[in-house]
This record gives structure tokens, C-alpha cells and sequence, in this order.
């Protein structure tokens, strides 16, 4: 019968098997199956693996502290970080387009991660010759059952991983749905705040900020984000929504009164949505006292915000992102 006992167990000695002494690389996200994937293989092979983490600047409050510290904590793998926070900002100055913005993502992506991955194989030791890939069971449906490829979701991720790789496959999550994949997690140690993390697309807070990514609105959301889902999480909401995008509408101002005097701010819109794959989606409907906390919150907290606005559009026709 199906237990995670039993998973964890066939997966390592599976993965032992196919690595034998060779090395292994997985690129870690901050993801759950990312993450998830790195801990099976870790336990299975150990030191045979190192973890890449490309900081690109575009994450959450405490996100980057979760994998350097807590993810390693837990696991005992090696990890190699790399900040390129100020790189990712430099090639993203001055520009709007969401489009844009996350091919330039996953352009500079791609080049930091394969700088890393150079380095490691550089390293003295056995040759490198795995790739760890967090593929999931509908991942593996959608793209129509193909094995092999280093590719399959990249659709899905900060512009995937490039296609001329000698590298063969790890994917010790292939036949589990996400839920499975969060149980295996739970089973292996990894922290509830990953196990239980909701979706956030690759691209990170880049598509959340309308408008130019800026450090310093980039710090402005971070601190915005962090509020709505630190309250989300203290009303017990957080299995109850898909997840809940925070937008920091960069490119408009409105007028406020706070504290003795008039403001002219930005708005900061919360768009929590329940769904169940995220093809279709709901927007929330939050109980007020949870919204007004937040909205309270937010203005007093966050310089330069003066209006918290609830998006109250399902998908279709809003996208769940705002970009
Ligand atoms: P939309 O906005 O298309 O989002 O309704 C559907 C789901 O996909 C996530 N999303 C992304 N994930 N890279 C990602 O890895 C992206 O560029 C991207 N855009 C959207 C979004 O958070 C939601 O879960």
C-alpha cells in the first residue's frame, strides 16, 4: 500500500542505483518540489549533491533565510548561494513590460545558473552528470509523458533550464500528485513553511510591481507582502486560498490624509483567490475584520502606501497575476 515510508524508500535506493558515485546538481527555487526533490536526493546520495540558489532579489520577506538556513538545517545538504540581486536589477532597469521583464528574468536565470553549475563541475571530484528536476505527475501528464528531456517545466519556471545539457535526469517525483509531494516533505523534516508553501511564479515579486522593479519598490512590497500573509496566516486562512498576490501599483498615485497631513502615495492591491489549478480562479471572499487589519496595517506600516484596494475578479477574465 501507498505510504511515504514506502516512496521515500524505493526513491532512495532507485537514486543510489542510478548515481552510484558520479555527482549530482539541483537548482533549489524556494519551491516545494524543488525542495522536496533536493531532500530525497540528498538523503540518498548526500555529499554526491549540491544545491544551487540563485538569490535574483525578487523574493519574499525571509524567503532566501528559509533555503539558506532552514532548508540546510534540515536537510545537511550543500548549497551553493549565489547573490545577483544588484545583476537582475541592472538588466531590468527601466523596464515595464511584463513580458519583458520576465524574459530578462529568465534570460539572466539561465546565465547565473549555468555559472554556478560551471563551477561546481570545475570542482575536483567524480564528474557531474545529474540533473535534479522537481517534475510532478501532471507535469509529466501535461506534457504528454516525455522523459528525458531537461525541459518539462519549463513553462512553468524562470525560463527553465537550457536545452543542450548532457546532464541525465533525477526526478524522483514523477509519480506523485502535490499533495503526495507535500507529505514527503513533511515526512523527510523539511520546515512547514515550505512544506505548506503556496504558489509563486518564478519570476517572483518582478511581475508584482506595476510599473519599473526598483530596489527601493521592491523593499516597499516585500514589506506589504509580508503583512498581508503574516495575517492571512494568524486567521488560519492559508488553506482556504489559493494564494494571495499582493500588487504594488508603482505608476499610480492617490491622494491621502495620514498623520498631519496630505500624502500622495501608492496603492497596494490584495488578490487573494481560491482555485483548484490555477487555470480557472475565484477571488476570496475574506472576512472583513482580516481585511481591515491588513488594509490598517499596510498604510500604517508601508511609507509611501495610502490605499489598500481588493481585486474582486475571478479568472477569467483577470489572470490571477496582475502581469
Ligand atoms: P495567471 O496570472 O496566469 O497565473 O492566472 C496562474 C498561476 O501561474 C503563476 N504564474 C507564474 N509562475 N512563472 C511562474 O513560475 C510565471 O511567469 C508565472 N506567471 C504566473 C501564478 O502565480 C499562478 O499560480
Amino acid at each position: 500500500s501507498w505510504t511515504t515510508g514506502n516512496v521515500i524508500e524505493e526513491q532512495v535506493a532507485a537514486i543510489r542505483e542510478q548515481v552510484g558515485d558520479r555527482r549530482a546538481i539541483c537548482g533549489l527555487s524556494g519551491g516545494v518540489d524543488s525542495a522536496v526533490a533536493a531532500a530525497l536526493v540528498q538523503k540518498a546520495i548526500g555529499s554526491q549533491l549540491t544545491c544551487v540558489y540563485v538569490d535574483h532579489g525578487l523574493m519574499r520577506k525571509g524567503e532566501t533565510e528559509q533555503v539558506e538556513k532552514d532548508f540546510v538545517a534540515a536537510t545537511g545538504v550543500q548549497l551553493k548561494v549565489v547573490d545577483a540581486e544588484e545583476r537582475f536589477l541592472k538588466a531590468l532597469a527601466g523596464v515595464s513590460d511584463p513580458e519583458e521583464k520576465r524574459k530578462i528574468i529568465g534570460r539572466e536565470f539561465i546565465r547565473v545558473f549555468e555559472q554556478a553549475q560551471a563551477e561546481i563541475i570545475a570542482d575536483e571530484g567524480p564528474a557531474v552528470e545529474f540533473l535534479v528536476q522537481g517534475t510532478l505527475y501532471p507535469d509529466v501528464v501535461e506534457s504528454g509523458g516525455g522523459t528525458g528531456t531537461a525541459n518539462i517545466k519549463s513553462h512553468h519556471n524562470v525560463g527553465g533550464l537550457p536545452e543542450d545539457l548532457e546532464f541525465q535526469l533525477i526526478e524522483p517525483l514523477r509519480k506523485l500528485f502535490k499533495d503526495e509531494v507535500r507529505m514527503v516533505g513533511q515526512e523527510l523534516g523539511l520546515p512547514e513553511e515550505i512544506v505548506q508553501r503556496q504558489p509563486f511564479p518564478g519570476p517572483g515579486l518582478g511581475i508584482r510591481i506595476v510599473g519599473e522593479v526598483t530596489k527601493d519598490r521592491l523593499d516597499l512590497l516585500r514589506e506589504a507582502d509580508a503583512i498581508a500573509r503574516e495575517e492571512l496566516t494568524a486567521a488560519g486562512l492559508d488553506r482556504d486560498i489559493w494564494q494571495c498576490p499582493v500588487v504594488l501599483l508603482a505608476d499610480v498615485r492617490s491622494v491621502g490624509v495620514q498623520g498631519d497631513g496630505r500624502t500622495y502615495g501608492h496603492p497596494i492591491v490584495l488578490r487573494p483567490v481560491s482555485s483548484e489549478d490555477a487555470m480557472t480562479a475565484d477571488w476570496s471572499r475574506l472576512p472583513y475584520e482580516v481585511l481591515a487589519k491588513i488594509s490598517t496595517r499596510i498604510t500604517n506600516e508601508v511609507r509611501d502606501v495610502n490605499r489598500v484596494v481588493l481585486d474582486v475578479t475571478s479568472k477569467p477574465p483577470g489572470t490571477i497575476e496582475w502581469e
